[in-house]
């Protein structure tokens, strides 16, 4: 008799499972599927933070479809952009932290010192790489403490690449982008036409089909979220596209990306009746919502409270950590 067999929970065979069954993804097949299972509305939305990241490299094709798999409403990504103009799903304006490139000897003399966001930053950025360059690098973790072996399988995806995941999908499964630092990509990319970062971001959304206000009969065959930490891309980008959209709020600390603008001027009454007309929503850092101290959870601040009042949503980021 082995007792230790005998109290091995039911769920934990079946993840064992799961880690032994699970394949590994390539990009899905474009074959359509007719009668789509439809975007569910009964309950919160559970959005994949780029991807199920804490599995497989964030942003990666990989974790996009292992968090559809897991069961995801939307799928969450940041969109940068290439040297040469191409719109990727990447979180840092650096590639440092979540791809080998510090390993490659022919990029070695790319490494630059810009400011971002009221800060130096010292690295490899992204808008010094063309997409081909782009797409020679492996994405890996960001985190040591998460699950390695992933490393050095994945490639950077390009935005209409994450689009044609979610389209792809055997249910209506939403998209949740975000326009990432736009200040930064606007002053080191410019485009032959004269568009800027944002409106090649709609265009994208566009090109795919993406339209409609909140629960339209347009938003829920194609279920998307545009969210910006950038209240002036968000105002630009709502003469563009009536899709609904999110004003992404971080910790206290942090100023907007754009206009410098602090936390507290953000979530005043006036400003949340401003910002109203623009967006159906909120993204508010979670500790911002139920602040933490020395590990213990405060009580809750009133800002889900003056955000209903204010007839927005409250789409807290994020918990993964
Ligand atoms: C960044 O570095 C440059 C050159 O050293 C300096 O002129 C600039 O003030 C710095 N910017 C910030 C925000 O620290
Ligand atoms: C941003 O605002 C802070 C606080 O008012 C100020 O100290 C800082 O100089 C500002 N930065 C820029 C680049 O305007």
């Amino acid at each position: 008799m082995r007792p230790s067999i005998c109290f091995v929970p039911p769920f934990l065979l079946l993840l064992l499972h799961l880690a032994f069954a699970r394949p590994l993804f390539p990009l899905p097949s474009k074959t359509k599927n007719e009668e789509k299972r439809p975007l569910q509305t009964f309950r919160p939305y559970n959005i994949a933070h780029r991807g199920s990241n804490g599995e497989i490299p964030e942003e990666t094709a990989a974790a996009y479809l292992r968090a559809i798999e897991e069961g995801a409403d939307f799928i969450e990504t940041d969109i940068l952009a290439s040297k040469d103009g191409a719109l990727i799903c990447f979180h840092d304006v650096t590639l440092d932290e979540t791809t080998d490139v510090a390993k490659r000897k022919e990029f070695a003399n790319r490494r630059r010192t810009y400011e971002v966001e009221w800060f130096n930053v010292t690295g490899w950025f992204v808008v010094d790489f063309t997409l081909e360059e782009l797409k020679t690098l492996k994405v890996k973790q960001r985190y040591s403490f998460r699950d390695q072996q992933y490393n050095g399988m994945f490639t950077i995806i390009t935005f209409e690449e994450f689009i044609s995941i979610a389209l792809d999908a055997d249910r209506t499964v939403g998209i949740y982008p975000e326009m990432k630092d736009p200040v930064f990509i606007n002053k080191h990319v410019k485009w032959a036409d004269g568009k800027k970062f944002e409106d090649k971001f709609v265009d994208t959304l566009l090109k795919y089909g993406y339209k409609g206000q909140y629960m339209s009969e347009n938003w829920m065959k194609q279920p998307l979220f545009i969210q910006s930490f950038a209240p002036t891309s968000i105002v630009h980008v709502s003469k563009l596209i009536d899709s609904p959209k999110v004003f992404l709020i971080d910790d206290i600390t942090v100023r907007t990306q754009d206009t410098n603008q602090s936390y507290w001027e953000i979530t005043s009454d006036d400003y949340l009746a401003y910002i109203g007309k623009y967006v159906v929503g909120l993204g508010p850092w979670k500790d911002t919502i139920v602040p933490a101290a020395r590990n213990y959870l405060m009580p809750p601040s009133d800002l889900v409270a003056r955000a209903h009042a204010h007839n927005l949503q409250v789409h807290p980021i994020h918990v993964q950590e």
